[in-house]
């Protein structure tokens, strides 16, 4: 027996695909494309174009019970399970990360259901965030999110979820009550905090390690009366004039601005060596006549902009247009999504150890040297998460297995090849590792900083700690009970 299925593996060749998975897969009923089958490509396509993964089937449940079925079919042939929602992975983990996983892509579940007494939703984890952002907003509700409209609410709320509405609403795994999901065994559940308390903990941070969520069910919020995008720009700035504007834009997060308001600095490539552009984007949530006055104490020890601009009919659904780009519209049936090339990476910095203006300053120069060299097209984006007012904070680390609540800035630093097609550039991957390090190498060696798994990173040593710190025992203790087999296995899954 045992030779009759290596053969039948070696004859399947190329794919590895064993003729018992075949046919198991097939005898579940669900929709399940293969190697060599003619929508096999395109279903096995990552986003993040650098990566090129051969899945040992991709499938399509509809319900939980299908998903359920499918998961005892990779459990009882020895194949890793894995989720697919927006497929927005930076290192295509929802095609497993590696070859010959089994992809259940979660895009024919797009159930959403409001509850518009209880001011809830259940959200099937197959949506995008825009069609999440429509449908609650006929209703007059909205929920915390990132901004790029196509981005997956499978994987974005298994790992965090920041954006605009964060420093008000929490993450966007925060509104989570409860989860439904199928685990490694096949078992159907309902996490709260009641029932499988400790499935819905590690869910709301480190999901794919431990099942495959069909539903979330969330807490909404009213959507904004009056919403607003501002943008300011400074453009060939000198690095020293950049690394104090960092700092000072640091120094008014740490005075606790109203958790309206929300912001970003956004650095590009300057058109002469030693300089950078920088963008400030930012948002408010509030009365109409605040927006300003919040922003002012900072804009007045800043250089006089080369522009400033308010954005925005003041609806909040406007805002989240403007802020997701004409690239991605909110509904996400209108186009086709896009694609890159590109390697990312993050950095989390403790509110309680903030930078030194010599750490801002050597990630300036950085950028107006290196970068103004560097054969990639890249950007940086210093995303302001916590600050006295912000909600992130407001929740313990341990409360969920998200861990670094304690951020004052998330970095992420990307660079994309320059037609955004493949190859990427060699010299690109110590192009970025080396700006991380320009921070950290400025800082004392204890100094406690983190890194984000939404902006997963393949080339990151230590990522049990930078990503998951304290609440890594906790998760491997889980792994173990929930998922001795490793079904749910991927780069940087939580080890047993
Ligand atoms: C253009 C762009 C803009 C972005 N902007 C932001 C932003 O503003 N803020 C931010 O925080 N992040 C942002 N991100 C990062 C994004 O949050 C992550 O890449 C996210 O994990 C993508 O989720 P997905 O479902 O689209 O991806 P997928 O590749 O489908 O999944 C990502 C991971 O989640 C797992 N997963 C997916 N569905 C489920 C499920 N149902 N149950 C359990 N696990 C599941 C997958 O197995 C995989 O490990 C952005 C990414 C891109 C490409
Ligand atoms: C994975 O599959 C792809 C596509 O078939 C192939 O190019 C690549 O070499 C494989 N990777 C490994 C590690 O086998
Ligand atoms: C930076 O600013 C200069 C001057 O306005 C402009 O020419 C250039 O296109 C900008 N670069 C980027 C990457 O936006
Ligand atoms: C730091 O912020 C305070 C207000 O919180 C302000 O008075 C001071 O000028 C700021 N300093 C710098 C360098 O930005
Ligand atoms: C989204 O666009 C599709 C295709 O144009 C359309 O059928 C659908 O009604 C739109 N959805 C919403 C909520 O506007
Ligand atoms: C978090 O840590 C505190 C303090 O050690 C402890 O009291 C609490 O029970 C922990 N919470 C969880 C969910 O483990
Ligand atoms: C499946 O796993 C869960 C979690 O470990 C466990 O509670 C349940 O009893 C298991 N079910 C079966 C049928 O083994």
């Amino acid at each position: 027996m045992a030779s009759l299925k290596l053969l039948l593996i070696a004859a399947c060749g190329f794919c590895l695909v064993s003729a018992d998975f075949r046919s198991d897969l097939k005898d579940t009923g669900v929709r399940s494309v293969f190697p060599g089958d003619s929508d096999y490509a395109a279903a096995s396509k990552a986003y993040n174009l650098r990566f090129t993964f051969a899945p040992a089937a991709v499938v399509y449940p509809t319900t939980p019970e299908e998903v359920s079925s499918v998961v005892k079919v990779a459990f009882d042939n020895n194949y890793k399970a894995v989720p697919r929602g927006g497929g927005h992975s930076y290192v295509a983990n929802g095609l497993g990360g590696k070859n010959g996983s089994l992809i259940v892509d979660m895009g024919s579940m797009k159930a959403i259901t409001i509850d518009s007494s209880a001011n809830t939703a259940v959200i099937e984890t197959g949506n995008r965030l825009g069609d999440i952002d429509l449908a609650l907003n006929a209703a007059g509700r909205a929920l915390p999110h990132g901004t790029c409209s196509y981005v997956g609410i499978g994987g974005h709320a298994s790992f965090g979820g920041y954006g605009f509405t964060s420093r008000q609403w929490g993450l966007a795994l925060d509104p989570i009550f409860a989860v439904n999901a199928v685990l490694a065994n096949g078992t159907i559940v309902k996490a709260t905090k009641d029932s499988y308390p400790e499935i819905l903990w590690g869910l709301k941070g480190a999901a794919p390690s431990f099942a495959i969520s069909t539903s979330i069910e969330v807490n909404t919020f009213a959507a904004p009366s009056y919403a607003i995008v501002m943008n300011y720009v400074w453009n060939d700035m000198d690095y020293k004039t950049a690394g104090e504007s960092m700092f000072s834009f640091q120094n008014f997060s740490l005075s606790g601005p109203a958790a309206p308001f929300a912001g970003e600095l956004d650095i590009f490539r300057g058109s002469r060596e030693g300089t950078v552009n920088i963008t400030f984007a930012a948002a408010w949530y509030g009365d109409e006549g605040s927006a300003i006055p919040t922003i002012q104490p900072w804009l007045d020890v800043m250089p006089t902009p080369d522009s400033a601009q308010l954005l925005g009919d003041g609806t909040y659904i406007d805002t989240v247009a403007l802020l997701s780009g004409a690239s991605h519209p909110v509904n996400t049936s209108t186009q086709p999504d896009t694609t890159d090339t590109f390697y990312a990476k993050s950095l989390m910095t403790p509110e309680g150890e903030p930078m030194t203006l010599e750490a801002c300053t050597a990630f300036m120069k950085y950028l107006a040297i290196e970068g103004f060299a560097s054969n990639t097209d890249w950007f940086t984006q210093v995303e302001l998460y916590g600050g006295p007012n912000s909600k992130i904070r407001e929740i313990p680390n341990n409360a969920t297995a998200f861990s670094r609540r304690d951020t004052l800035f998330t970095f992420q630093l990307y660079a994309s090849s320059f037609n955004l097609q493949p190859p990427y550039p060699a010299e690109g991957f110590t192009f970025l590792d080396n700006m991380a390090t320009t921070v950290t190498s400025s800082m004392p060696s204890d100094w406690n900083y983190g890194a984000y798994v939404n902006y997963l990173d393949n080339r990151l040593q230590n990522w049990q700690n930078l990503y998951f710190a304290d609440n890594y025992p906790k998760l491997k203790y889980l792994k173990d009970q929930l998922d001795p087999h490793d079904v749910f296995m991927f780069p940087t899954s939580i080890e047993e």
